[in-house]
This record gives C-alpha cells, structure tokens and sequence, in this order.
C-alpha cells in the first residue's frame, strides 16, 4: 500500500442505470446493486487508512427523475439503513447526513436521525451519506443564515461559511472519485472540493471494487498538491 493516504475521499457513486440498462433490467435493479456493494466498499476504505468518506447518493437534481425511480431511491436508503447500520455501528464507523433535511419524508428523517444518533461517537471512520444534496441549495442555505445571524459583511471570510456548511464537521475532502465516465461535478461538495484531486473512471457503479479502490488511491499517491504555490 501506498504511504500517502488520503483523510477523506468522497465519492460521485455513477453507473446504475447503465449496469441495468445493459442487462437489460429495471434501473432500480441497478441502484440496488450499487447500494449491496457499500459495506464491502466501506470497509476497504477504513482498511486502507482513509478517515472520512463521504458518498453523493441523491442529488437535489434527483428529484426530477421518473416517480418511480425517485420512489425506489428512497426505499433503498431506508432499506440499506435498516440492514446496515448495525454492522457500520459495531465496526465503529460514525454516519453523518449532508443535505437538506426539508423534503425528505419523514421517515426517512427518523431513520437518519436514529442512525446520526447511535453511531455519534464512533471514531475509526465518519461515514457521510449526501442525500437531498445540492452544493447550490447548501450555499443558498448558508447565505440565509449569514443574513438571519446580522453578520456584518466585513466580517464574512472562509471560516464563517465553512462553518455553516453541511459538512462543516468533517474536512475538505482530499480525493474526489467519480464512476461511470462523466467528467463533471453534477453541484457536489463545490465549495469544500476547491482543492481536492479529482480522479475519473470508466466503471459503472456497482462494478466499483477493492481493486478500483487500490488504483485510485495508488493515482492519488503521485498527485503533487500545490494550492496555488509555485
Ligand atoms: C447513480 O446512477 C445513482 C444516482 C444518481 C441516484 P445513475 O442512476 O445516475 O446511473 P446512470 O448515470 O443513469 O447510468
Ligand atoms: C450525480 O449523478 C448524483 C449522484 C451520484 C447522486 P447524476 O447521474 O445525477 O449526474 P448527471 O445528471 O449525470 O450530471
Ligand atoms: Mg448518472
């Protein structure tokens, strides 16, 4: 293994519809196929040293999908937090939601707050699953609080919106994987990610392994961060 692990990795997880589409199912099939994959991928992440992984699981964009799909996407998550967050909790990793709780139903609330709840001082990895995420609508978010708090504009820096950020308990994320071939952001993490690496792959999804894990933290060792320095 590679001596120069990232502290957190987040990832765009793209290619469900494609594995499915090719195998001629339902694209729901896919999104199941790439949410049984998570335990294996999260743990070989906390094998590898990584501490924060942080996975883009709906888009606020998401929303304008077919009913029935969006409807399939919600039921997975409540699925995968009923089946998995026992085994997450006894493997000491600790879940965080970054999005916008507001037009989630309220079950799926629930779930997410339970899961926050139990796993709040577990330390070997924060887990943060964006759901109901938009980079756009997080920004939107902290303007109007900046606004509701009287902040003087002379006072506003980096720290005072990072600060009021979805994310604003977890660091910027040093490497940013995308799956499935498309060379885009899609509104994720666009203020945190100012500085991360960026690494692109082919695979769909639910084809994503170890293995794939390994070359891009592999990819990740040779980058030269520069922030802006000579
Ligand atoms: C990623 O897979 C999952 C979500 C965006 C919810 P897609 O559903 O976007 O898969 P493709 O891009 O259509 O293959
Ligand atoms: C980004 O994927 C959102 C998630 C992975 C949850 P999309 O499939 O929604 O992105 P676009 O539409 O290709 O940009
Ligand atoms: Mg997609």
């Amino acid at each position: 293994m590679n001596s120069n692990i990232p502290n957190h990795v987040a990832i765009i997880m793209d290619g469900n519809g494609r594995w499915a589409s090719m195998r001629d199912l339902e694209r729901s099939e896919g999104h199941k196929k790439g949410t049984e994959n998570l335990p294996k991928i999260v743990e070989s992440f906390k094998e590898s040293g990584v501490r924060y992984l942080t996975l883009y699981a709906f888009s606020t964009e998401n929303w304008t999908r077919p009913q029935r799909e969006v409807s399939a996407l919600m039921n997975l998550l409540l699925e995968s937090i009923g089946s998995q967050l026992e085994h997450l909790h006894k493997n000491n990793i600790k879940i965080i939601h970054l999005g916008d709780k507001v037009g989630l139903s309220v079950k799926i609330q629930k779930a997410i707050a339970k899961a926050e709840k139990i796993t709040k001082n577990n330390t070997d990895l924060t887990l943060s699953i964006a759901f109901n995420y938009g980079g756009r609508n997080e920004l939107i978010g902290v303007i109007k609080q900046i606004i509701k708090e009287n902040i003087e504009p002379d006072n506003i820096n980096e720290q005072v919106i990072s600060e009021r950020l979805y994310s604003k308990s977890i660091p910027d994320p040093d490497l940013v994987i995308r799956t499935a071939g498309e060379i885009r952001t899609s509104n994720f993490l666009i203020w945190q990610s100012a500085y991360s690496e960026y690494y692109f792959t082919d695979v769909l999804w639910p084809d994503f392994n170890k293995e794939h894990i390994a070359e891009a933290l592999e990819e990740y060792s040779k980058r030269r961060r520069k922030y802006g320095s000579s």
